[in-house]
């Protein structure tokens, strides 16, 4: 593997390709990145909480077709963050005719010609509905940027005029929350090497995750200038230290419910978010 700038030099020596993950990046994984907690949570605890707090989700989908309540939850994060599976955990129970996953492919044609935020505007959910989404607009801020699939000028752009983008939908009477999950250097190696070599996985391997590894900085620099420009009081960003997937989708579920009102809520159920990991993204930043 070539060098980037701050990769420790053990890293030329491993391939993920090599069935083996080096010790060094398993000893470091879960630390990586500023992760406070030594060790995973228990999956005891984790499939209970995790069914309580899906319990409350519903009770709040229910209560959002009545009230015909219209929410967007956006995920954003590096590549192997953990976006996909801990919408999974959002969709698992839920009626799927009324919550719904907006995964977007890469811009066709046609789209490269539209207005930027018009493909994701197609999928902005009607009353009563929950769009989840699985990257975003925020593309043009971190993976076309970094990986040049758009010009400097247009992620400034997108930079200075998504606030108002988000201003109207808000405003329209969409509750908008946005996540970024956070995770190390070496979780992501470690995740890439379990997608190289786990058949369930391996599809979710793509050269833009191949690259990613040695643009590790860039992909920093771009999520800092994000989260600093487009954090703002009508759409604000809430981090979520990923490196444990079990702690991360339970937070993410509770980082939601605490935004919802509904019959029934059950307080003790969502509690509140674990502040160790889950942070407003100007504190994150500090
Ligand atoms: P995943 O979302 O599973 O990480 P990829 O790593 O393949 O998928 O792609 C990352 C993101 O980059 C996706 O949102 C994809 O739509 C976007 N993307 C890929 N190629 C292009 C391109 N040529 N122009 C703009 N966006 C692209
Ligand atoms: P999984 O998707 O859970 O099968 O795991 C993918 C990769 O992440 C593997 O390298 C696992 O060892 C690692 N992993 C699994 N569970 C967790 C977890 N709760 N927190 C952090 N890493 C995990
Ligand atoms: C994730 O794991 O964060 C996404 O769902 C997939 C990816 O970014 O590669």
């Amino acid at each position: 593997m070539p060098r980037s700038s701050n990769m420790p030099p053990k890293a030329e020596a491993f391939s993920l390709d090599d069935e083996k993950l080096p010790d060094w990046i398993e000893a470091a994984a879960l630390r990586s990145g500023g992760f406070p907690y030594t060790r995973r949570m228990k999956r005891k605890d984790y499939e209970r909480e995790l069914r309580l707090l899906q319990i409350e989700l519903l009770k709040y989908q229910a209560f959002a077709r009545d009230a015909g309540e219209r929410l967007v939850v956006l995920f954003e994060g590096r590549d192997a963050a953990g976006k996909g599976g801990t919408i999974t955990r959002f969709t698992q129970h839920l009626n799927p005719r009324h919550a719904y996953v907006v995964a977007l492919a890469k811009p066709t044609d046609r789209e490269r010609g539209e207005w930027y935020f018009q493909r994701y505007v197609r999928h902005l959910p009607p009353r009563g509905d929950i769009a989840l989404f699985d990257r975003s607009w925020y593309n043009r801020a971190g993976v076309e940027r970094v990986m040049g699939f758009c010009t400097p000028d247009q992620t400034e752009h997108f930079l200075r005029t998504v606030g108002d983008f988000e201003k109207m939908l808000v405003e329209d009477g969409i509750k908008l929350i946005k996540i970024w999950l956070n995770i190390g250097r070496e979780m992501q190696l470690k995740r890439f090497h379990a997608r190289r070599h786990d058949p369930l996985k391996q599809w979710k391997l793509s050269d833009i995750d191949l690259a990613a590894i040695e643009k590790f900085d860039s992909y920093t620099i771009a999520r800092d200038e994000m989260l600093t420009r487009t954090h703002t009081a009508h759409a604000p960003w809430t981090v979520i230290r990923a490196n444990d997937k079990m702690r991360t989708r339970l937070n993410a579920l509770r980082v939601v419910l605490v935004e919802c009102d509904y019959p029934n809520k059950d307080g003790s159920v969502v509690g509140v978010p674990d502040p160790k990991i889950v942070l407003p993204a100007p504190a994150f930043l500090l």
